[in-house]
């Protein structure tokens, strides 16, 4: 059985700075991934060489035992929601546009959406809860429900491995939890592989299946809770990890020592 993800030896150099070396890191499919590591450590950097949107400098990434690049441009292989978002906010759309920019894929494929398109941009507007937005201008909306019809565009290809950049911004907390849920549930029904970056190492740890620690090195890569551990906090966060210790974090870490 091929993996989802393997990387072996990776290292990324960009303008002479190390941002990822010596990643090692293999990934079954239908994991949900948590990756958690502090500002500039290489996640968004990491994903994007998953995507075949970025060459390591060395080593080697493949997806399904493939090269990334090669899978970009096939229908529904990635799902992909970016940290930072080029959709201009007086672009005019509508949310189902939006959303159904999510059933365009290969580069150059032109043509307009047919019923099937719009019934799945649709049903990934639904599953995201905002169906009932589908015709309001996105340009109009919150910037929280802007955050879910970006997931649902994410969503609306029917991928294979769906990639989240810091999904949660901007979503309430209560939306939080709930959309972490909605995600788990995805993961079950679509054999959907997850990788999510999130900077809410607390609750991420709650809900996915592995974590991967980084910053520029992997640091850890396994069981959630095998990461709420001062080593490993300390090898990200370094003397800040106190800020987190003194967190929900902290006492998951009490619970796991009982
Ligand atoms: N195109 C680029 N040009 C120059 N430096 C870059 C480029 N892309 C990434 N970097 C550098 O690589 C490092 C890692 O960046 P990356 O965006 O992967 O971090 P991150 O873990 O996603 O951080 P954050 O939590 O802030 O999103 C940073 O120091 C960044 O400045
Ligand atoms: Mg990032």
């Amino acid at each position: 059985m091929s993996r989802a993800i393997k990387m072996e030896d990776l290292s990324v150099v960009i303008k002479g700075k190390d941002v990822l070396k010596n990643i090692n890191l293999s990934l079954d499919k239908g994991i949900f991934l948590g990756i958690v590591g502090p500002n500039g450590g290489g996640k968004t950097t990491l994903v994007r060489t998953v995507l075949g949107l970025l060459r390591p400098t060395t080593g080697t990434v493949s997806v399904f035992g493939r090269s990334p690049e090669s899978l970009l441009t096939e229908d529904g292989a990635f799902g992909y929601l970016p940290q930072q978002q080029n959709i201009d906010p007086n672009f005019p759309a509508t949310a189902l546009d939006i959303a159904l920019m999510g059933r365009y894929r290969s580069a150059g494929a032109l043509r307009w959406p047919g019923k099937k398109d719009r019934e799945k941009a649709v049903q990934a507007l639904s599953i995201m809860g905002v169906e009932e937005l589908k015709d309001s201008q996105y340009s109009q909306l919150s910037g929280g429900q802007q955050q879910r019809i970006s997931i649902a565009r994410a969503l609306a290809g029917d991928p294979k491995i769906l990639i989240l950049d810091e999904p949660s911004t901007g979503i309430d907390v209560v939306g939080q939890e709930d959309f972490y849920h909605l995600l788990k549930g995805l993961q079950k029904k679509m054999n959907l592989t997850i990788l999510m970056v999130s900077h809410d190492i607390g609750t991420v740890t709650t809900y996915v299946d592995e974590i991967a620690c980084l910053n520029i090195n992997l640091y850890y890569h396994g069981n959630p809770l095998g990461a709420l551990n001062e080593k490993v906090l300390t090898s990200l966060y370094g003397k800040n990890v106190d800020v987190l210790m003194h967190t929900d974090v902290c006492d998951k870490c009490e619970r796991l020592r009982k």
